[in-house]
């Protein structure tokens, strides 16, 4: 796949450059003033090289972000005062937050931005016709600037106006964050050396079923643990008493399994899980092997033995794909399933790709360092959708004709 990108705008000096960017990061609670802070400025840190370029080039720059998901209406606690404040703190360059988005007012605002500058619109999300992506509101938006760059990866499967559709009305480039995100996914589509094998935790089956379809005959091994991990051991006919488990999708499970089978790829699920009576910091725990569960037992981590298993998978392994924590990591007595599986892959020379908020928020937890892996996505669902092999509807735009 060939982009379209920063490097190919003929001209950037003087230029309004409307810029999407992913800065829909955690934020702290507010604090007795009504302050919030940005708690984690990874994907703002990311979006850097891409502004900084077109800056230096002289670019005016308009940046568009969604924070949260208001669905149309103003909610004050997902304004982007936050994120403007730690972006003044990352740029060497003036920073404006606007409070608008299309209004008179944001065109004022961006008449009055000289080259070099920045201006932050307000959450894009607040307005209702952003996610409706329809002809009249992003043609208002695209108004506002002369060439659309895209370097919003993780919004990239959503076609709304400024991720998908300002492509329509303005010429359209890919940024470097969105060209590194490509670059780094797309060999373990096309030919990932092997073994390859897919890690998968998390809570539900429904967001990993795309993926997991995608990789049946690719991967040598499929290994799931968390809730996901648990309605597969329900499939295969185990009890696991009232642990997390989707249980409208066992027979979903089973066909997975068994098309799995057809193709050669190993689909491991655990043999042994931490049981508690309540996810709580001092729960007391109990490995259990997966036929022993009874009654109202919970599982809520993947069990010692199973993470030795993983383990010995994933060090025999070419490429491995993460995406998903294999227990309530969240919670003390839960952290020691997905602590493993991430020491022993940071330790494994391998092609090593991370996807998921949940996943990255536990190697930071671990106080793992973020550069023993290959690639950290900066996309949760945007990258599991593009890993199902789909072409992205805010990343079309941007492949080269
Ligand atoms: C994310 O956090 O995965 C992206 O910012 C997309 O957010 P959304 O799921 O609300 O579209």
């Amino acid at each position: 796949m060939e982009l379209q990108t920063i490097n190919d705008i003929p001209e950037i000096e003087g230029k309004r450059i409307l810029i999407r960017v992913d800065f829909n990061v955690p934020l702290t609670d507010s604090d007795e003033n009504g302050h919030r802070e940005v708690q984690d400025n990874t994907r703002i840190v990311e979006a850097l090289p891409t502004i900084k370029h077109l800056l230096e080039k002289g670019g005016r720059i308009i940046l568009l972000s969604h924070l949260g998901r208001p669905k149309g209406q103003i909610v004050d606690k997902l304004r982007l005062d936050p994120i403007a404040r730690e972006l003044k703190k990352l740029l060497d360059a003036k920073v404006t937050k606007s409070d608008s988005i299309t209004s008179d007012h944001a065109h004022e605002e961006v008449e009055q931005l000289q080259n070099g500058e920045v201006l932050l619109l307000e959450n894009v999300r607040f307005r209702a016709e952003e996610e409706e992506c329809g002809d009249q509101y992003t043609k208002e938006l695209a108004s506002l600037g002369d060439i659309y760059v895209n370097d919003a990866f993780g919004t990239a499967h959503r076609r709304h106006s400024s991720t998908a559709g300002l492509a329509d009305y303005l010429p359209a480039y890919a940024g470097y964050l969105m060209e590194k995100e490509i670059e780094a996914l797309s060999p373990l589509l096309e030919n990932p050396k092997k073994p390859l094998t897919l890690v998968l935790g998390g809570a539900k089956i429904d967001t990993k079923i795309g993926i997991i379809k995608n990789f049946i005959g690719k991967a040598d091994y499929i290994l799931v643990a968390g809730g996901l991990g648990n309605t597969f051991l329900a499939a295969a006919g185990h009890n696991l008493g009232e642990s997390l488990c989707q249980h409208d999708k066992i027979e979903l499970a089973q066909e997975i399994m068994m098309e799995c089978q057809e193709h050669h790829t190993k689909i491991i699920l655990p043999h042994d899980l931490v049981a508690a009576s309540e996810a709580s910091d001092d729960a007391e725990t109990a490995d259990t092997p997966v036929e022993d569960f009874v009654g109202d037992m919970k599982a809520f981590d993947l069990g010692k033995w199973s993470a030795e298993k993983f383990c010995n998978i994933i060090t025999e392994s070419s490429t491995v794909i993460w995406n998903g924590p294999v227990g309530m990591f969240e919670k003390k007595p839960f952290q020691e399933g997905s602590r493993a599986i991430a020491k022993c892959l940071a330790k494994h020379e391998c092609t090593s790709i991370l996807g998921g908020g949940d996943t990255i928020n536990a190697i930071k937890m671990f106080n793992i360092p973020v550069e023993s892996f290959t690639h950290i996505s900066t996309g949760g669902g945007a990258s599991l959708e593009f890993l199902e092999g789909k072409t992205l509807p805010g990343i079309a735009p941007l492949i080269k004709a």
